[in-house]
């Protein structure tokens, strides 16, 4: 074996599958070529990462990023840009642009406008849509493909799969998992009439209640039984859903946002307003604890930001006019650092939740574990770093985030994709060079 390296990263604590170790890792041609003390080896670049905690690269599997679109509020390049700044190294961005991704034209075209231009590497979902439902077993396996989402309940853009007939359709087409949108669009119709133009934002989780939310995820547990399919169910809230999808392992994973983690109703209308509106919302505090021991017993599998960018202006009108959505992949690095830090989790179950989980969930081909082979996409942390974050830190367009003023412990300084070093204390280095993800091929 060759001792010369393309990058060597010294001196870390880097997080191996069995734990962390305090060692080297060297990497060639963008794979992790090597651990071990490789002081004396040659390297083209060295990395000095004492006193910092070498993690798998954080993987956001929901964002969306408005391209092509509303992209004043976004575009692949700003989103991905927030993400690598973030401590993020690859994003799967949502199929609510204007127009959706409901082809395969369309797809290809996201593919193209982020080549060159993408900070972190990609995939993107196809939108399942009554009119394409027949065709998506052939769309979810193109290149640079996730998956397909499915919104069983209206939220931004038009994309929408409401009844039961249709999502039988969807779920029968094709064979990888599903992801999901779950609210019981009927339910929310009928309910509509509970919030009226300059109504208060704390009535979001009255209108899209528990009952929307739990009856959507019992329709789509059976239809996806019926169908053999296996499901990813997005943005989980509620108490009542985490014990139900519990019995459902085997067909079901469970993924939850660090916003619904870390605010609580009322206090986030209170002191946010339509800053703190979400689909589905945030709730009160029997449901945020229900999320926590969710995630110590194993119950949800992975952690995304839905990053949602809507503009300061967009945001103020009022309710429920205000458009719902949170930024979110600059901030999910140092929110769940903070949580580990106040021993709400420890940093093996972080790993999971942000790298193994989403490389397992949708069977990434060599991303979301640190081994030899595997890509070298790494978040360099300081676990202990002191920061604040600030609508200032945020790279988004739409400029704001609902954490402003929190002060965090752990904080991400590096981000190496594929042995490239893109972020170093808080600076961008290089150029945008992601690539589309792959994905094993059995799936
Ligand atoms: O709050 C949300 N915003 N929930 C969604 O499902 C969509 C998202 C958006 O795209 O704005």
């Amino acid at each position: 074996m060759s001792d010369s390296f393309d990058l060597v990263i010294g001196g870390g604590m880097v997080f191996t599958p069995g734990g962390p170790i305090a060692t080297d890792v060297g990497v060639r041609e963008g794979r992790i070529a090597a651990f071990g003390n490789l002081t004396s080896a040659r390297a083209a670049e060295r990395l000095e990462a004492r006193g910092l905690t070498v993690l798998p690269g954080v993987i956001d599997e929901q964002v969306h990023f408005r391209e092509p679109g509303p992209t004043h509020k976004e575009d692949l390049e700003s989103g991905t840009r927030g993400a690598v700044l973030g401590g993020v190294t690859t994003v799967f961005e949502m199929p609510n642009t204007d127009p959706p991704t409901t082809t395969a034209t369309l797809l290809a075209e996201k593919v193209t406008r982020a080549s060159g231009r993408a900070w972190t590497d990609f995939a993107f979902y196809v939108g399942a849509s009554p009119e394409n439902a027949d065709e998506l077993g052939v769309l979810e396996r193109l290149p640079g493909c996730c998956g397909i989402k499915m919104f069983m309940g209206s939220s931004t853009g038009s994309l929408l799969v409401a009844d039961d007939e249709n999502v039988a359709r969807v779920l029968r087409s094709g064979t990888r998992r599903v992801t999901v949108h779950s609210e019981d669009d009927m339910r929310l119709s009928e309910r509509s009439a509970l919030v009226r133009d300059g109504g208060s934002p704390a009535m979001h989780p009255e209108w899209r209640d528990v009952e929307t939310a739990l009856r959507s995820t019992k329709r789509l547990i059976a239809l996806a039984r019926a169908a053999r399919r296996r499901v990813h169910v997005l943005h989980v809230t509620t108490a009542e859903e985490l014990e139900f999808l519990a019995q459902h392992k085997d067909i079901a994973t469970v993924e939850v946002l660090p916003q619904h983690l870390t605010l609580v109703a009322p206090d986030c209308y209170e002191r946010l307003g339509t800053f703190a509106q979400m689909n589905p919302p945030i709730r009160d505090a029997r449901h945020r604890d229900a999320l926590w021991r969710a995630i110590s017993d194993g119950v949800v599998d992975c952690i995304g930001s839905d990053h949602a960018p809507h503009t300061r202006e967009e945001k103020a009108r009022p309710y429920p006019r205000s458009p719902s959505g949170l930024t979110g992949v600059q901030t999910t690095v140092p929110i769940m650092l903070d949580h580990v830090a106040a021993g709400r989790l420890s940093l093996a179950r972080f790993v999971d939740l942000t790298s193994t989980g989403p490389a397992r969930i949708f069977g990434m081909a060599n991303k979301g574990r640190m081994a030899v082979g595997y890509d070298a996409d790494f978040t360099l942390v300081d676990l202990a770093a002191k920061r604040t974050i600030t609508h200032a830190w945020i790279a988004s367009r739409a400029g704001w985030t609902a954490f402003d003023g929190m002060a965090v412990t752990g904080w991400p300084m590096a981000t190496i994709i594929r042995g490239r070093v893109v972020m170093r204390d808080g600076e961008l280095a290089g150029t945008p060079q992601g690539q589309a993800v792959r994905f094993l091929e059995t799936l």
